[in-house]
């Protein structure tokens, strides 16, 4: 079996290549080797490649720029969608497209589920349901998953960030009232691994168990680290003054994992722990490119 999976030199892309290489056969195509702004590209490669997955991980990710290259998001995140969700289903391959929390608004009280209407606060969020519609019109083979506050061993991420304050700031601010769930693009990617082998398509919430703010993320990760900043100050999102809005709530329910028997991804605060303290244990296994 031969897994196409776009954006395969970002952090989920990273993870998805060394857990599914284990598997399958992978040809990992980075931003360099498969732009999916480029329709003829995008023909090109599935045709010669012939996957019988694709996994959708290119996106255009910065959420505050995009605010101001709203032309260069929508390109990527929804016409680069439409371009490998069309020639995903000419091929006959199934498709996993990657998409987010930032669909939704976050005014709802509890946890969303596959269920809940989006309602995009940002470009960001637009332009990947914008990718998300497309993909659902044009591809018939396909899983939506949304993911959320993602980190891998590659990038940056907001684990990162906290890791790189605690060393060089003796305090730090941490936003107490935007709530999510962490994911770990390793335990991601395990999810992805056990999905693309069954025919249970639809729209898929995939994050670590459990959600937490901002505040309480850094503080988990301060925990392992050996230089701590003095203190963590509690602070409000709108202190921020970020160019995009953002969820207050974005914590995602698992409905549709478990109502299909899939395997749910472990608790946040377990996956952040293996991903401090174990991440380099892991090995990665030789590519196909
Ligand atoms: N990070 C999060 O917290 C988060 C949360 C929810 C959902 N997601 C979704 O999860 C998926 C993976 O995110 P990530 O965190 O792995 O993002 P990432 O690290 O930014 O990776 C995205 C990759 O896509 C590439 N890319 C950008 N434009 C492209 C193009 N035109 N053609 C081909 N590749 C292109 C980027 O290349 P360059 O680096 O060269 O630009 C990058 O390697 C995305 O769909 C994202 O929307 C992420």
């Amino acid at each position: 079996m031969k897994i196409l999976v776009t954006g395969a030199g970002g952090q989920l892309g990273y993870d998805l290549i060394r857990v599914l290489s284990r598997h399958y056969e992978v040809v990992a195509a980075s931003r360099e080797e498969l732009d999916v702004t480029d329709a003829g590209a995008v023909t090109n490669t599935l045709r010669h490649v012939l996957p019988e997955i694709v996994i959708h991980a290119a996106a255009y990710t910065s959420v505050d720029l995009a605010e101001d290259e709203v032309d260069q998001a929508y390109q990527v995140n929804a016409i680069g969608t439409w371009n490998v969700a069309t020639e995903a289903h000419a091929i006959g391959a199934k498709l996993v497209y990657i998409s987010t929390d930032y669909v939704f608004d976050g005014m709802k009280d509890g946890l969303y589920d596959e269920l809940d209407k989006p309602n995009p606060l940002n470009v960001y969020g637009n332009s990947k349901l914008l990718g998300e519609k497309f993909a659902a019109m044009l591809c018939s083979r396909l899983f939506i998953v949304r993911t959320s506050w993602l980190y891998s061993a590659k990038g940056r991420n907001f684990v990162t960030k906290v890791m790189d304050m605690s060393k060089n700031l003796a305090q730090i601010s941490m936003v107490t009232d935007q709530i999510g769930s962490p994911t770990y693009g390793l335990d991601l990617a395990h999810f992805i691994c056990e999905l693309i082998g069954s025919e249970k398509y639809g729209i898929y919430h995939a994050s670590n168990q459990g959600c937490c703010s901002r505040y309480d993320f850094a503080q988990e990760i301060l925990k392992y680290m050996e230089s701590k900043p003095a203190s963590i100050i509690p602070i409000r999102a709108e202190s921020l003054k970020h160019a995009a809005p953002r969820p207050t709530n974005s914590a995602l329910s698992h409905q549709a994992i478990r109502l299909n028997g899939l395997t749910p991804l472990r608790d946040w605060r377990q996956a952040l722990r293996h991903y401090l303290l174990h991440e380099d244990e892991v090995d990665l296994p030789k590519l196909v490119t």
